[in-house]
């Protein structure tokens, strides 16, 4: 199956969990986006939604699609927050940060009462790190000795966006981490989170209630709990 038409096919079962009144968190990222899409017109057909969008990205298209929005200051009463990720084990953790926003993601994630992650089958692997880098939100002052005491742990290479550094919404650089497979991601997240000038990590550990999983031929909601099953035909 094309990945687009899974993607999309993802996001329209997340639409199936979205109450008929309340808060939702907007991801980031390509699947995302068309999660927004389903909840503009969730809104236009009526529902009483309002949302915290986790990056400008996202603020813009939930705004051009009227959703109505909270500020970024929080505090926020979330009930569900849908979002993308870059790479998912078979315990339901992830790496997040592909497109960088992985700080604002999760804060929201963490203030959300039930979070649903979107994917297509290509990111689910045996073990994080297996397919992806880690992805880290720096201070830019004294980046380059962050980066160097990144080394203790990987290979960690700074983004680029053309000639200069990607810059977060919130100013700051993305170290992207190449681990190898990771053995014990909560162990690597807390380590990481140490160092000062870190700011977050993409290591999203026990933050998943369920993933739902578009593949060629089927979509599959995957609880925490273990449980698997088909998402209801729309
Ligand atoms: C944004 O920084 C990320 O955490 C995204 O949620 C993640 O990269 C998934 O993006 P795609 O849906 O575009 O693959």
């Amino acid at each position: 199956m094309d990945a687009d038409v899974a993607k999309r096919l993802a996001a329209q079962a997340a639409a199936d969990l979205v109450p008929d009144a309340g808060v939702v968190g907007l991801g980031t990222g390509s699947t995302t986006r068309y999660f927004i899409n389903e909840v503009g017109r969730l809104v236009s057909e009526g529902r009483k939604l309002s949302a915290v969008p986790t990056s400008r990205r996202s603020r813009e298209l939930a705004t051009e699609l009227r959703i109505p929005l909270l500020d970024d200051m929080g505090p926020w009463d979330i009930d569900l927050c849908v979002d993308g990720a870059d790479e998912v084990s078979a315990e339901l953790d992830l790496i997040k940060g592909g497109g960088g926003a992985h700080t604002r993601e999760k804060i929201v994630n963490r203030h959300s009462r039930q979070n649903v992650i979107i994917v297509d089958e290509s990111k689910i692997s045996r073990r994080l790190g297996e397919k992806r880098t880690v992805p880290l939100e720096v201070v830019v002052f004294g980046h380059r000795a962050t980066g160097a005491a990144l080394r203790g742990f990987g290979e960690p290479a700074l983004r680029f966006a053309g000639d200069d550094p990607f810059l977060t919404d919130s100013g700051n650089y993305i170290y992207d981490l190449e681990t190898g497979p990771i053995e014990d991601p909560v162990e690597l997240e807390e380590e990481l989170r140490h160092l000062p000038g870190v700011i977050e990590t993409g290591l999203f550990c026990g933050r998943a209630d369920i993933v739902i999983v578009a593949g060629s031929s089927s979509v599959e909601l995957w609880h925490r709990d273990g449980r698997r099953y088909p998402a209801k035909k729309t």
